[in-house]
């Protein structure tokens, strides 16, 4: 397609797709909710200029698309492809089926329970107690405990060492900066590699001395496996996707859920000593405010959806936020309500072959930090003075997160 013909298509789509064609990226990551409910009433499949994508924001498309790899996949050159290889979120078919079954056990919630949780709750407690150390009153979640226990717990699953924490958040920044790199800055994408590679080089001393004394982590697990055992390279890129979904994700998840959960307290109030309910006010934080809010597939041939036609190659967001309140399935969605008995629905960490690896242990590390606040910080609230509510287009939370306890 030719530069006129291109800016033809682009008319007529402008024409066709009026609600798709006024979103600003920039409104969508102050206050998404609304807008996507404009286009999942009146153009659910709808072409946004600004991204060069179709956004899909009813839930059932969403499931469709994602439930349908032959029409909707990941194996297309993308940025996280170009940074960290193939690995399962760029792979569909038997290869992705080989990656998740290898990468999945430690992460089943039962193998969770027996090897991560006390450690993760220790820690969770020990980073509220350095916060509460800190200052008597006040404290900043995001950085004091969410991204440390974050870091801490993706990298003790793998098996990588603590030490590491401060190297692996310098490369997380070098990638973070590279996945975001739209203008297709060369030396943004050239740290990002250069920072790609740093891990695979740290890599190969620790995978061999897990290979020599296993410790039950996932890379001694990889490492180990010789019944059909992945290449050295896919062990990287792996772990590479395994890391950089684990960080700031997880860090976004806690801290929704603590401003969701802070921001209606006479909600929290009634859940807080329940466990039960206190899970299921979880999802509904999930449900509520995504910190991931879409999930990118490409058309393989030409198709449509609701009627409309997606071209052979194209890019689809699927909007995980508009699907999380859709009206069809959730009552009054845009309330906050930690009694929802469908809160868990959501499709907060997607669904199909590419459902989040880490759900349960990002929920378990979500409910470690409640349950460490509730225990060292009573009282615990926002700081009405330093007020930051979530914030992002693609993913979303707080830019930073201050809590006050005690004394009112
Ligand atoms: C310990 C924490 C986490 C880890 C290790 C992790 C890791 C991963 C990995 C490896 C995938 C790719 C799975 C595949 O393709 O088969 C994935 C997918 C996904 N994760 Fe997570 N994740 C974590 C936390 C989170 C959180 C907190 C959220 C959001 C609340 C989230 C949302 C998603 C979504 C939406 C996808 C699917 C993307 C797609 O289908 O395109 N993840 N995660």
């Amino acid at each position: 397609m030719d530069a006129n013909e291109r800016r033809a298509l682009g008319a007529a789509r402008a024409e066709r797709f009026p609600l798709g064609a006024a979103v600003r990226l920039a409104d969508l990551a102050v206050d998404p909710y609304p807008i996507l409910a404009d286009l999942r009433t009146s153009e659910p499949v709808s072409w946004v200029p600004e991204t060069g994508m179709w956004f899909v924001t009813r839930r059932d498309d969403v499931l469709d698309v994602l439930r349908d790899p032959e029409r909707f996949t990941t194996d297309a050159p993308s940025t996280i492809r170009d940074m960290f290889g193939a690995h399962m979120m760029t792979t569909e078919g038997p290869t992705q089926i080989r990656y998740k079954r290898k990468c999945l056990p430690p992460f089943h919630v039962s193998r969770l329970a027996a090897d991560s949780v006390p450690r993760l709750r220790a820690e969770a407690e020990r980073l509220v107690e350095a916060m509460v150390a800190t200052d008597v009153r006040r404290g900043e979640l995001g950085a004091a405990v969410a991204r440390p226990l974050a870091l801490h717990s993706v990298m003790s699953v793998l098996g990588l060492p603590l030490g590491e924490m401060a190297r692996v958040n310098e490369w997380y920044a070098a990638f973070a900066s590279a996945l975001a790199n739209f203008r297709g800055d060369p030396a943004i994408r050239a740290a990002g590699k250069s920072a790609a590679e740093a891990f695979a080089h740290a890599l190969d001393p620790i995978l061999q001395a897990l290979e020599r004394e296993p410790d039950g982590t996932l890379l001694a697990d990889l490492v180990c496996d010789h019944a059909d055992p992945l290449t050295r390279e896919e062990i990287y890129s792996n772990a590479l996707i395994i890391l950089f979904g684990g960080i700031e994700t997880t860090e976004s998840m806690i801290a929704n859920a603590v401003w969701a959960l802070l921001s209606h307290p006479q909600q929290f109030e009634r859940v807080r000593a329940s466990d039960g309910a206190l899970d299921l006010a979880i999802e509904e934080t999930l449900r509520w405010d995504a910190a991931v809010q879409s999930a990118t597939r490409h058309a393989t041939r030409d198709v449509e959806l609701r009627g409309v036609a997606i071209s052979e190659g194209e890019a689809v967001q699927c909007m995980l936020g508009a699907a999380n309140r859709d009206p069809l399935h959730f009552t009054d969605p845009d309330r906050f309500d930690v009694a929802r008995k469908n809160a868990a629905d959501h499709l907060a960490f997607a669904v199909g072959r590419h459902f989040c690896l880490g759900a349960s242990l990002a929920r378990l590390e979500t409910r470690a930090v409640l349950d460490a606040l509730h225990a060292r910080c009573p009282g615990f609230r926002l700081d009405p003075e330093r007020f930051s509510p979530p914030y992002g287009y693609e993913f979303r939370k707080p830019e930073v997160l201050w809590v006050l306890w005690g004394e009112v």
